[in-house]
């Protein structure tokens, strides 16, 4: 069991998801890499507990995070019942089902049909009678919207979930999606797009449509998986996601034109006294729709740095002029 910081909520900031009744804190932890069957569970459970010490309450699965699909999720589960039970009222714990999961017409995309045993399977994975959030985590082109916000109000109204999320939906989609969801009684709480200073679809009118519709903002992928530190300024640390063959950053991507840019922003943070991921996560925490920075982690000292960025969350216009310059 254990025994968490009784400081814990004193650093960590929380802000409002939209126009919502939920608050999450500024950093949230994803367990998509390093908390899989293939990782070691000592490490995970540091982290995990770790993080939920600095205050970070939010933590974010999907169906198919591992490898192999599902085992984050497992592993999740059991830290919670060895470590964390006695805080589940202190937790917000996310899912999602739309990625492939199981063989067969009904293990992906957004059927009625895949959500809901999708959402029955994460439950049982992680031991929890209900998640906080669940996500649709891709847009079908082929299943009617209805159906898909029709099977995320079931479930609410089932009771497992409290509130519920779309993932990489285009403006369009997401307004739709809204409406539906307002007309059924089950408001979108949050939208969980890529998004990082090498990554700047949102800017295209996802942020604003998520002001217009009181729905928060949580973006992923906000280091570009690692790129966006200090980590690959000097080659490839064979303990890195871009060295690991399960990893979804692929070696060849870290080209030397990449790294040159890197080092350019590194400078950058060093002159504002940060790192470069402190850097990089208090960038998509300067827009207000932003409510929380989903970073991912392989060691606690990570999510440390990360939570780091809090203190210096603001930019000057030429600073904001030089990064899109030097990302361009
Ligand atoms: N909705 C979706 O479709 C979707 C898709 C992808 C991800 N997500 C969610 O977003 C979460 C985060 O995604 P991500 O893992 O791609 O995010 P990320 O935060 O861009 O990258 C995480 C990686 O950056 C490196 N890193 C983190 N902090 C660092 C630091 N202080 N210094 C140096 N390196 C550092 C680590 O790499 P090493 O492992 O190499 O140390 C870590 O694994 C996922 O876990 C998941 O919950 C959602």
């Amino acid at each position: 069991m254990h025994l968490p910081s009784p400081d814990r909520y004193e650093t960590m900031q929380y802000r409002r998801c939209g126009r919502s009744g939920l608050m999450l804190p500024a950093v949230s932890l994803g367990l998509w890499h390093n908390f899989g069957g293939v990782d070691t569970l000592e490490n995970s459970r540091e982290m995990i507990c770790g993080a939920f010490d600095l205050g970070i309450t939010h933590f974010d699965l999907a169906n198919n995070y591992g490898p192999p699909p599902g085992s984050a999720e497992e592993t999740f589960g059991k830290v919670f019942a060895d470590d964390l039970r006695a805080h589940r009222d202190e937790l917000v714990i996310s899912s999602k089902a739309g990625y492939l999961m199981w063989p067969g017409p009904y293990g992906e995309w957004g059927s009625r049909k895949n959500l809901v045993a999708s959402l029955d399977q994460s439950l049982k994975r992680m031991g929890l009678g209900y998640v906080d959030i669940f996500y649709h985590h891709r847009p079908d082109p082929d299943t009617p919207l209805e159906e898909t916000m029709g099977a995320l109000d079931f479930i609410v109204r089932s009771g497992r979930a409290l509130y519920v999320g779309i993932s990489s939906y285009q403006p369009d989609d997401t307004r739709k999606a809204a409406a539906m969801l307002r007309d059924l009684g089950t408001p979108c709480l949050i939208h969980q797009p890529s998004y990082s200073m090498v990554n700047r679809w949102v800017e295209k009118g996802l942020l604003e449509t998520l002001g217009d519709e009181g729905i928060g903002c949580i973006p992923f992928s906000i280091l570009a998986q690692g790129l966006l530190t200090n980590k690959y300024l000097n080659g490839i640390p064979e303990d890195s996601r871009a060295a690991k063959p399960h990893g979804f950053l692929k070696r060849e991507t870290i080209t030397e034109q990449r790294v040159a840019m890197v080092g350019k922003l590194n400078a950058m943070a060093e002159a504002r006294g940060q790192t470069l991921a402190q850097m990089a996560i208090a960038w998509v925490l300067r827009h207000p729709q932003s409510t929380s920075a989903l970073m991912g982690a392989s060691s606690l000292s990570q999510i440390q740095d990360a939570v780091g960025a809090l203190a210096n969350l603001e930019f000057d216009a030429e600073e904001l002029a030089r990064i899109d310059e030097v990302t361009a």
